[in-house]
Protein backbone atom coordinates (compact mmCIF):
# COMPACT_ATOMS: atom_id res chain seq x y z
CA UNK A 1 0.00 0.00 0.00
CA UNK A 2 1.19 3.55 -0.97
CA UNK A 3 0.61 5.26 1.86
CA UNK A 4 -0.27 8.89 1.41
CA UNK A 5 1.85 11.12 3.50
CA UNK A 6 -0.21 14.78 4.85
CA UNK A 7 1.42 18.11 5.09
CA UNK A 8 1.03 18.54 8.83
CA UNK A 9 3.15 16.64 11.29
CA UNK A 10 2.83 15.35 14.67
CA UNK A 11 4.92 12.87 17.40
CA UNK A 12 1.42 10.86 16.77
CA UNK A 13 1.17 10.75 13.64
CA UNK A 14 -0.03 6.92 12.47
CA UNK A 15 2.08 6.74 8.74
CA UNK A 16 3.96 3.59 9.58
CA UNK A 17 0.28 2.06 11.33
CA UNK A 18 -1.30 2.73 8.58
CA UNK A 19 -1.48 -0.70 6.29
CA UNK A 20 -2.13 -1.98 9.35
CA UNK A 21 -5.23 -0.05 10.44
CA UNK A 22 -6.51 -0.35 7.02
CA UNK A 23 -6.14 -4.27 6.63
CA UNK A 24 -8.24 -4.50 9.88
CA UNK A 25 -11.14 -1.68 8.91
CA UNK A 26 -13.72 -3.65 7.16
CA UNK A 27 -15.20 -2.03 4.28
CA UNK A 28 -18.43 -0.35 4.83
CA UNK A 29 -21.60 1.19 2.99
CA UNK A 30 -21.59 4.95 5.36
CA UNK A 31 -19.01 6.95 6.74
CA UNK A 32 -15.53 7.14 7.83
CA UNK A 33 -15.94 8.93 11.31
CA UNK A 34 -12.46 9.74 12.76
CA UNK A 35 -13.29 11.88 16.17
CA UNK A 36 -9.53 12.50 16.68
CA UNK A 37 -8.03 13.25 13.11
CA UNK A 38 -4.94 14.55 14.01
CA UNK A 39 -2.45 15.04 10.98
CA UNK A 40 -5.24 13.29 8.83
CA UNK A 41 -3.25 10.23 7.68
CA UNK A 42 -5.45 7.80 8.41
CA UNK A 43 -8.55 9.65 6.69
CA UNK A 44 -6.79 10.17 3.71
CA UNK A 45 -5.49 6.87 3.09
CA UNK A 46 -9.50 5.30 4.16
CA UNK A 47 -10.85 5.96 0.75
CA UNK A 48 -14.08 6.74 1.66
CA UNK A 49 -16.50 9.13 -0.43
CA UNK A 50 -18.22 10.70 2.75
CA UNK A 51 -16.28 10.64 6.13
CA UNK A 52 -17.17 12.97 9.58
CA UNK A 53 -13.63 14.06 10.79
CA UNK A 54 -12.84 15.36 13.83
CA UNK A 55 -10.25 17.34 15.93
CA UNK A 56 -11.05 19.69 19.13
CA UNK A 57 -7.30 21.87 17.93
CA UNK A 58 -8.93 24.13 15.37
CA UNK A 59 -5.92 24.93 13.53
CA UNK A 60 -5.76 21.05 12.06
CA UNK A 61 -9.39 21.61 11.28
CA UNK A 62 -9.24 25.02 9.81
CA UNK A 63 -6.20 24.00 7.96
CA UNK A 64 -8.06 21.23 5.94
CA UNK A 65 -11.45 23.01 5.69
CA UNK A 66 -9.40 25.57 3.90
CA UNK A 67 -7.91 23.18 1.46
CA UNK A 68 -11.44 21.63 1.01
CA UNK A 69 -13.12 25.33 0.22
CA UNK A 70 -10.12 25.98 -2.28
CA UNK A 71 -8.76 28.75 -0.08
CA UNK A 72 -5.16 26.87 0.56
CA UNK A 73 -4.12 25.35 -2.79
CA UNK A 74 -0.41 24.00 -3.95
CA UNK A 75 0.12 27.51 -5.51
CA UNK A 76 -0.62 29.57 -2.51
CA UNK A 77 1.26 27.31 -0.40
CA UNK A 78 3.94 27.55 -2.80
CA UNK A 79 4.36 31.20 -2.50
CA UNK A 80 3.85 31.39 0.97
CA UNK A 81 6.70 29.11 1.48
CA UNK A 82 9.10 30.29 -1.18
CA UNK A 83 8.51 33.91 0.15
CA UNK A 84 8.75 33.08 4.05
CA UNK A 85 11.80 29.95 3.29
CA UNK A 86 13.72 33.48 1.92
CA UNK A 87 13.43 35.23 4.66
CA UNK A 88 14.04 32.35 7.20
CA UNK A 89 16.92 31.97 5.20
CA UNK A 90 17.83 35.44 5.36
CA UNK A 91 17.27 36.21 9.76
CA UNK A 92 19.35 36.98 12.48
CA UNK A 93 20.49 34.31 14.83
CA UNK A 94 20.67 31.60 12.28
CA UNK A 95 16.94 31.74 11.17
CA UNK A 96 15.61 31.88 14.46
CA UNK A 97 14.61 35.66 14.59
CA UNK A 98 11.96 34.35 11.38
CA UNK A 99 10.66 31.59 12.95
CA UNK A 100 10.03 33.66 16.55
CA UNK A 101 8.06 36.26 14.03
CA UNK A 102 6.00 33.70 12.30
CA UNK A 103 5.19 31.54 15.60
CA UNK A 104 4.52 35.18 17.39
CA UNK A 105 1.92 35.64 14.42
CA UNK A 106 0.33 32.64 14.62
CA UNK A 107 -0.50 33.01 18.12
CA UNK A 108 -2.00 36.47 17.53
CA UNK A 109 -3.97 35.38 14.51
CA UNK A 110 -3.41 31.54 14.04
CA UNK A 111 -3.08 31.33 10.04
CA UNK A 112 -3.21 27.92 8.37
CA UNK A 113 -0.47 29.26 6.42
CA UNK A 114 1.92 29.89 9.47
CA UNK A 115 0.66 26.71 10.88
CA UNK A 116 1.58 24.58 8.01
CA UNK A 117 4.97 26.43 8.53
CA UNK A 118 5.58 25.78 12.05
CA UNK A 119 4.52 22.31 11.51
CA UNK A 120 7.74 21.72 9.02
CA UNK A 121 10.23 23.87 10.84
CA UNK A 122 9.77 22.74 14.40
CA UNK A 123 11.84 20.56 16.45
CA UNK A 124 11.32 17.01 14.76
CA UNK A 125 8.33 17.88 13.36
CA UNK A 126 6.51 17.41 16.50
CA UNK A 127 3.39 19.45 17.35
CA UNK A 128 2.38 20.93 20.90
CA UNK A 129 0.54 23.90 22.70
CA UNK A 130 1.71 25.56 25.66
CA UNK A 131 -1.23 25.57 28.18
CA UNK A 132 -2.66 29.64 27.04
CA UNK A 133 -2.86 27.38 23.45
CA UNK A 134 0.39 28.63 22.15
CA UNK A 135 2.87 26.75 19.81
CA UNK A 136 5.32 25.59 22.12
CA UNK A 137 8.23 23.43 19.92
CA UNK A 138 11.55 24.74 19.37
CA UNK A 139 12.76 25.50 15.48
CA UNK A 140 14.86 22.51 14.00
CA UNK A 141 17.25 25.54 13.63
CA UNK A 142 18.12 24.80 10.29
CA UNK A 143 18.05 28.51 8.15
CA UNK A 144 17.80 26.47 4.78
CA UNK A 145 14.66 24.81 6.02
CA UNK A 146 12.58 25.53 2.89
CA UNK A 147 15.15 24.85 0.31
CA UNK A 148 13.52 24.13 -3.10
CA UNK A 149 13.07 20.35 -2.85
CA UNK A 150 11.36 20.49 0.28
CA UNK A 151 8.84 22.96 -0.85
CA UNK A 152 8.52 20.43 -3.74
CA UNK A 153 7.75 18.20 -1.30
CA UNK A 154 5.17 20.03 0.91
CA UNK A 155 3.76 21.43 -2.35
CA UNK A 156 2.97 17.36 -3.98
CA UNK A 157 1.48 16.49 -0.07
CA UNK A 158 -1.01 19.58 0.00
CA UNK A 159 -1.83 18.51 -4.47
CA UNK A 160 -2.58 15.13 -3.42
CA UNK A 161 -4.45 15.92 0.01
CA UNK A 162 -6.44 18.38 -2.17
CA UNK A 163 -7.28 15.17 -4.15
CA UNK A 164 -8.28 12.81 -1.74
CA UNK A 165 -10.54 15.08 0.13
CA UNK A 166 -14.18 14.76 -1.08
CA UNK A 167 -17.21 17.10 -1.17
CA UNK A 168 -18.95 14.47 1.23
CA UNK A 169 -16.16 14.92 3.87
CA UNK A 170 -17.42 17.00 6.64
CA UNK A 171 -14.95 18.48 9.02
CA UNK A 172 -15.95 19.42 12.41
CA UNK A 173 -14.17 20.35 16.00
CA UNK A 174 -16.52 20.05 18.67
CA UNK A 175 -14.91 17.13 21.76
CA UNK A 176 -15.22 13.30 20.77
CA UNK A 177 -18.09 12.70 22.90
CA UNK A 178 -20.23 14.75 20.69
CA UNK A 179 -19.13 13.26 17.43
CA UNK A 180 -19.18 9.42 18.15
CA UNK A 181 -23.05 9.42 19.10
CA UNK A 182 -23.51 11.01 15.42
CA UNK A 183 -22.62 7.25 14.23
CA UNK A 184 -25.07 4.66 12.71
CA UNK A 185 -24.73 0.96 11.68
CA UNK A 186 -23.73 1.78 8.45
CA UNK A 187 -20.06 3.54 9.52
CA UNK A 188 -16.98 2.68 10.59
CA UNK A 189 -15.44 5.03 13.76
CA UNK A 190 -11.65 4.87 13.83
CA UNK A 191 -10.52 6.19 17.21
CA UNK A 192 -6.58 7.52 17.87
CA UNK A 193 -7.41 9.65 21.08
CA UNK A 194 -4.47 10.73 23.08
CA UNK A 195 -2.76 8.18 24.86
CA UNK A 196 -3.80 7.46 28.42
CA UNK A 197 -0.88 8.46 30.80
CA UNK A 198 1.62 9.52 28.05
CA UNK A 199 1.89 13.08 26.26
CA UNK A 200 -0.32 15.94 27.57
CA UNK A 201 -0.61 19.72 25.96
CA UNK A 202 -3.33 22.05 25.35
CA UNK A 203 -5.30 20.00 23.01
CA UNK A 204 -4.05 16.64 24.32
CA UNK A 205 -5.43 16.59 28.11
CA UNK A 206 -6.66 12.87 28.18
CA UNK A 207 -7.93 11.59 31.72
CA UNK A 208 -9.17 8.64 33.51
CA UNK A 209 -12.64 10.15 33.12
CA UNK A 210 -12.38 10.75 28.99
CA UNK A 211 -11.02 6.91 28.79
CA UNK A 212 -14.31 5.97 30.68
CA UNK A 213 -16.48 8.34 28.40
CA UNK A 214 -14.78 7.11 25.38
CA UNK A 215 -15.39 3.33 26.18
CA UNK A 216 -19.18 3.81 27.10
CA UNK A 217 -19.91 5.32 23.62
CA UNK A 218 -17.77 2.92 22.15
CA UNK A 219 -19.54 0.09 24.36
CA UNK A 220 -22.97 1.55 23.02
CA UNK A 221 -22.58 2.66 19.26
CA UNK A 222 -24.13 0.77 16.47
CA UNK A 223 -21.19 1.30 14.34
CA UNK A 224 -18.69 -0.55 13.53
CA UNK A 225 -14.65 0.69 15.45
CA UNK A 226 -11.30 0.66 15.55
CA UNK A 227 -9.60 1.86 18.02
CA UNK A 228 -5.48 2.77 18.39
CA UNK A 229 -4.08 2.83 21.48
CA UNK A 230 -0.34 1.46 23.49
CA UNK A 231 -0.79 -1.99 24.84
CA UNK A 232 2.67 -1.77 27.23
CA UNK A 233 6.50 -0.88 26.28
CA UNK A 234 9.57 -2.10 27.62
CA UNK A 235 8.58 -0.42 31.42
CA UNK A 236 5.03 -0.59 31.42
CA UNK A 237 1.23 -2.12 30.62
CA UNK A 238 -1.49 0.15 29.80
CA UNK A 239 -3.81 -0.57 32.25
CA UNK A 240 -6.58 0.44 30.50
CA UNK A 241 -6.20 -2.38 28.08
CA UNK A 242 -7.35 -4.84 30.84
CA UNK A 243 -9.72 -2.46 32.85
CA UNK A 244 -11.74 -1.46 29.40
CA UNK A 245 -9.97 -2.93 26.16
CA UNK A 246 -10.23 -6.73 26.62
CA UNK A 247 -14.18 -6.54 26.67
CA UNK A 248 -13.61 -6.38 22.51
CA UNK A 249 -11.42 -7.88 20.46
CA UNK A 250 -7.68 -6.61 20.87
CA UNK A 251 -4.71 -7.31 18.24
CA UNK A 252 -1.19 -5.93 18.89
CA UNK A 253 2.37 -4.67 16.79
CA UNK A 254 5.75 -3.86 17.53
CA UNK A 255 6.46 -0.21 16.68
CA UNK A 256 9.72 1.33 16.36
CA UNK A 257 10.47 5.17 16.61
CA UNK A 258 13.33 7.34 17.33
CA UNK A 259 14.12 9.80 19.69
CA UNK A 260 16.74 10.85 18.25
CA UNK A 261 18.92 10.88 14.93
CA UNK A 262 21.02 7.41 15.66
CA UNK A 263 19.57 3.87 15.44
CA UNK A 264 20.79 3.68 19.45
CA UNK A 265 18.00 5.96 20.15
CA UNK A 266 15.54 3.55 18.93
CA UNK A 267 12.50 2.85 20.91
CA UNK A 268 9.73 0.43 20.89
CA UNK A 269 6.33 -0.12 21.74
CA UNK A 270 3.81 -2.66 21.68
CA UNK A 271 0.88 -0.70 19.49
CA UNK A 272 -3.06 -2.30 19.96
CA UNK A 273 -5.68 -2.25 17.47
CA UNK A 274 -9.30 -2.67 19.53
CA UNK A 275 -12.44 -3.45 17.72
CA UNK A 276 -15.98 -4.83 17.88
CA UNK A 277 -16.29 -7.31 14.59
CA UNK A 278 -15.29 -10.65 13.99
CA UNK A 279 -12.08 -10.85 11.18
CA UNK A 280 -10.57 -13.86 9.67
CA UNK A 281 -7.22 -14.31 8.29
CA UNK A 282 -5.63 -11.67 10.76
CA UNK A 283 -2.70 -12.59 12.48
CA UNK A 284 -3.13 -11.39 16.68
CA UNK A 285 0.19 -10.52 16.76
CA UNK A 286 2.74 -8.39 14.18
CA UNK A 287 -0.28 -9.17 11.10
CA UNK A 288 1.98 -8.18 7.78
CA UNK A 289 5.10 -7.42 9.60
CA UNK A 290 8.09 -9.06 7.99
CA UNK A 291 11.27 -9.26 10.18
CA UNK A 292 14.38 -8.71 8.29
CA UNK A 293 16.76 -9.09 11.16
CA UNK A 294 14.68 -10.32 14.14
CA UNK A 295 17.43 -10.66 16.57
CA UNK A 296 19.85 -8.52 15.45
CA UNK A 297 17.27 -5.58 16.16
CA UNK A 298 16.39 -7.05 19.79
CA UNK A 299 19.97 -6.96 20.39
CA UNK A 300 20.11 -3.76 19.73
CA UNK A 301 16.89 -2.47 22.00
CA UNK A 302 18.08 -4.79 24.84
CA UNK A 303 21.71 -4.05 24.95
CA UNK A 304 21.50 -0.39 25.57
CA UNK A 305 21.91 1.02 28.74
CA UNK A 306 19.79 3.52 30.03
CA UNK A 307 22.65 6.44 29.48
CA UNK A 308 23.29 5.54 26.16
CA UNK A 309 19.81 6.02 24.89
CA UNK A 310 20.42 9.65 26.10
CA UNK A 311 22.79 11.28 24.33
CA UNK A 312 20.37 13.80 22.35
CA UNK A 313 17.53 15.26 23.67
CA UNK A 314 14.53 12.71 23.67
CA UNK A 315 11.05 13.68 22.80
CA UNK A 316 10.06 12.19 26.55
CA UNK A 317 12.55 15.06 28.00
CA UNK A 318 10.95 17.58 25.59
CA UNK A 319 7.97 16.98 26.46
CA UNK A 320 8.75 17.87 30.00
CA UNK A 321 10.62 20.73 29.27
CA UNK A 322 8.06 22.57 27.31
CA UNK A 323 4.62 21.26 29.36
CA UNK A 324 5.75 24.98 30.96
CA UNK A 325 4.60 28.28 29.07
CA UNK A 326 8.17 29.06 28.28
CA UNK A 327 8.83 28.38 24.75
CA UNK A 328 12.16 26.45 24.71
CA UNK A 329 14.23 28.15 22.73
CA UNK A 330 17.76 27.25 22.86
CA UNK A 331 17.77 23.51 22.98
CA UNK A 332 20.94 21.82 20.44
CA UNK A 333 19.04 18.80 18.97
CA UNK A 334 20.87 16.64 16.74
CA UNK A 335 17.97 15.12 15.03
CA UNK A 336 16.22 16.55 11.90
CA UNK A 337 12.86 16.67 11.07
CA UNK A 338 11.85 13.72 8.99
CA UNK A 339 9.31 14.80 6.41
C1 LIG B 1 -2.98 10.85 18.87
S1 LIG B 1 -3.59 12.25 18.04
C2 LIG B 1 -4.28 11.58 16.55
C3 LIG B 1 -3.17 11.22 15.58
C4 LIG B 1 -3.66 10.85 14.21
N1 LIG B 1 -4.28 9.53 14.17
C5 LIG B 1 -2.49 10.90 13.24
O1 LIG B 1 -2.06 9.86 12.73
O2 LIG B 1 -1.97 11.99 13.00
C6 LIG B 1 -4.97 12.69 19.00
C7 LIG B 1 -5.74 13.91 18.49
O3 LIG B 1 -6.92 14.04 19.28
C8 LIG B 1 -7.20 15.41 19.50
N2 LIG B 1 -7.99 15.47 20.74
C9 LIG B 1 -7.54 15.47 22.02
N3 LIG B 1 -8.57 15.47 22.90
C10 LIG B 1 -9.70 15.45 22.14
C11 LIG B 1 -11.10 15.42 22.47
N4 LIG B 1 -11.51 15.45 23.74
N5 LIG B 1 -12.00 15.37 21.45
C12 LIG B 1 -11.58 15.38 20.16
N6 LIG B 1 -10.28 15.43 19.79
C13 LIG B 1 -9.35 15.45 20.77
C14 LIG B 1 -5.83 16.07 19.58
O4 LIG B 1 -5.89 17.43 19.22
C15 LIG B 1 -5.00 15.24 18.61
O5 LIG B 1 -4.90 15.84 17.35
Amino acid sequence: MKVIVPPIKSQGIKTKLVPWIMDLAPKVEGRWIEPFLGTGVVAFNSGHANALLNDTNPHIIRFYQGIKDGKITPQTVRTYLEKEGELLHNAGDSGYDHFRFIRDRFNEEGSPLDFLFLSRSGFNGMMRFSKKGNWNIPFCKKPNRFSPSYVTKIVNQVAKVSHVIQDGWDFRSDPFSEIIPLANKDDIIYCDPPYHGRYVDYYNGWTDEDEQKLYSLLKETEAKFVLSTWHHNNYRENKMINKFWNDFNVVTRDHYYHSGGKIKNRNTIVEALVFNFEVSDFDEHNHGVRHKKPVEQLEIFHGMKKDEKQNTISEEQLMEWTKSDNVFQDCQVDSPAKA
